[in-house]
């Protein structure tokens, strides 16, 4: 399929890379293809960001068939623009359209549509450390029907937003509070995917942890209330008596990117770890006791963020010093070192621009 390009003759003051914070500034052009029962994915173009123009009945907004993904491009001082595993997301993409009933994108055509979206808007990647672009693809369901059924057209759309940290720590490490009353997933559910919808049902929980003065929520099986799952937009993993443990892929959360990535680099340097059922007692104990050294979250918009206490039910949970552990700053230095190009790329996770 050829792509449409429609460009601006108005192009935005781009924001200094000192401004900039996650998601709030967004570059002069987007990609958006249409998908039509019986055509297919067709007319896909390259066109200036600007309001969509949708029915009042347009599925997405009744019946919440919508899923995303988060994917960063980085400039590295040598001025190559890079993408960390970004098939890794494409393929993900499929997997949560499969829960949600949304047809497929092949890969190809998607990582192609988004190389040519940003060799246009390459300009707007920034280059200044612990900044980059975030590549938001989304899709959305579009038919005008109220009956509930499977839509029968979406759209597909690629945003770019120049972004710094997602927190406002940074690496300075976060407190997160443990929701005791919400639940996110329960298996057979879309915990697993990145529908809109789990993060709707997370805005509850993040409220409350908020007005608490934590900065996010840990969340814990839907079923037991027992077993720790994920937190707000992050994996979350535990260094406790040497080994490094994060909750197991149970259908319940997230198949991070950036959590295998850490899985993979935590191996290779040789660090124990497991993927497993984590109970919040285990959790709880390793801290009283002394063993709980480290804690992290993983993320692709948060990267590596250090988490200095759990707060549950009336109890804080310290984490080891309560500064960044050494683990967390390794493995930050290491996945943004790959990233960024200042390091060998061994597992062959980074793509190129243009080939370079
Ligand atoms: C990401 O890390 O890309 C995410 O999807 C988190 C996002 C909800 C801010």
């Amino acid at each position: 399929m050829t792509i449409k390009k429609n460009l601006t003759d108005s192009p935005k003051t781009k924001p200094a890379d000192s401004d900039l914070v996650f998601g709030k500034y967004f570059t002069d052009h987007m990609f958006l293809c249409e998908y039509t029962e019986g055509i297919g994915w067709h007319d896909p173009e390259i066109t200036p960001v600007a309001d969509l123009s949708l029915s009042p009945a347009a599925m997405v907004l009744h019946y919440g068939q919508a899923i995303f993904e988060g994917l960063k491009a980085y400039r590295a001082e040598d001025g190559r623009i890079l993408l960390f595993r970004p098939r890794d997301n494409f393929a993900r993409l499929n997997l949560s359209a499969a829960r949600l009933c949304i047809p497929n994108i092949d890969i190809d055509f998607a990582l192609g549509a988004l190389k040519e979206l940003l060799e246009t808007e390459k300009a707007w990647i920034p280059g200044s450390s612990g900044t980059s672009l975030y590549i938001r693809p989304f899709v959305i369901a579009d038919e005008p029907a109220l009956g509930v059924h499977i839509s029968r057209s979406y759209k597909f759309i690629i945003l770019l937003s120049p972004v710094g940290p997602y927190y406002k720590e940074g690496l300075d490490p976060v407190r997160i509070c443990v929701e005791d009353e919400y639940v996110r997933a329960v298996r057979g559910g879309v915990g697993f995917t990145k529908a809109a919808a789990n993060y709707a049902i997370s805005l509850k929980g993040q409220e409350k942890a908020q007005g608490l003065g934590f900065t996010q929520v840990l969340w814990l099986d839907g079923v037991e209330r027992r077993y720790v799952e994920e937190v707000g937009t992050m994996n979350v993993f535990f260094k406790i008596g040497g080994e490094v443990v994060t909750p197991e892929l149970s259908g319940g959360i997230l198949a991070g990117i950036t959590r295998d990535s850490a899985l993979k680099l935590l191996g290779k340097r040789g660090i124990p770890t497991a993927e497993r059922r984590v109970s919040l007692d285990e959790v709880i104990e390793a801290g009283e006791a002394g063993r709980l050294e480290e804690a992290f979250g993983s993320g692709t918009a948060a990267v590596i963020s250090p988490i200095s206490e759990f707060y549950y039910a009336g109890r804080t949970v310290r984490v080891g010093t309560g500064g960044a552990g050494e683990i967390s700053k390794w493995l930050y230095d290491e996945l943004t070192g790959i990233q960024y190009g200042r390091r060998e790329d061994t597992f062959g996770w980074v793509e190129a621009l243009g080939g370079s």
